[in-house]
């Protein structure tokens, strides 16, 4: 564990191409244990306020369990993940979801396309330093008044598990906490309009879930 900034910005391709292994590794003992009930609530929340026919963006949508599987029948979705594993996983699972292999620090998708973007348990894998970079391409994809519904930690962390879930495969975590997730948010153009805590399902401690609306 390291709470240190680190001197200089990390290398992207180096850190996404650790993870984009890692994910491959772990994508069927993460599925296994993932329970979508978890956050049902926080996606059912952000669903009631979308247009019909309203597009929603996955940034980091995994094996698809949480967002695409509960929205893919009623809105336009797209998934986005670096790890082809997941997306195999996700194309399974929610066949009507549009999905691409992408990062979410340089998402392949254009300007004001999405109503909303989600991104659950996925940019605390992209190191801290780079985060308002996310925050920023979220806000580049929404359309004014867009919505963003996302997972940061309560407490600023970062750590890696050579091991995660028994799976043989190593991970990275890499977060901010509350104050400066939120600070970063409203800085590229977002309002904070909710805020949860939900313990972490798959073993100790917390996870912060904010909802935000991108400024008209
Ligand atoms: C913990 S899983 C969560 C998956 C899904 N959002 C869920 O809540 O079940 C994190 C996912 O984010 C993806 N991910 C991590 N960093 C990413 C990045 N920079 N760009 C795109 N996807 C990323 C991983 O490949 C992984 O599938």
């Amino acid at each position: 564990m390291n709470d240190e900034s680190p001197s200089e910005p990390r290398d992207l391709d180096e850190w996404a191409s650790a993870v984009m292994s890692g994910y491959d590794g772990v994508a069927e003992a993460y599925d296994d244990d993932r329970d979508p009930a978890h956050e049902a609530t926080l996606v059912e929340s952000l669903a009631a306020d979308l247009p019909d026919g309203a597009r929603v963006l996955d940034a980091g949508c995994g094996g698809g369990r949480a967002v695409l599987e509960t929205l893919a029948g009623e809105f336009e979705t797209v998934g986005v993940d670096l790890s082809g594993e997941q997306l195999t996983l996700a194309r399974d699972r929610a066949p009507a979801a549009s999905l691409a292999r992408g990062d979410l620090t340089r998402l392949p998708v254009a300007d004001d396309a999405v109503d909303a973007v989600t991104a659950l348990h996925s940019v605390i894998h992209v190191p801290r330093e780079h985060h308002e970079r996310a925050f920023a391409e979220f806000a580049r994809v929404l359309r004014p008044g867009g919505r963003l519904l996302l997972t940061t930690g309560v407490g600023e962390w970062e750590g890696e598990n050579d091991d995660w879930l028994d799976s043989g495969a190593a991970m990275q975590w890499s977060f901010h906490g509350r104050e400066r997730s939120i600070e970063l948010l409203e800085s590229v153009g977002f309002d904070v309009t909710e805020e949860a805590v939900r313990d972490d399902e798959l073993g100790g401690g917390e996870w912060l879930f904010v909802r935000a609306r991108l400024r008209a």
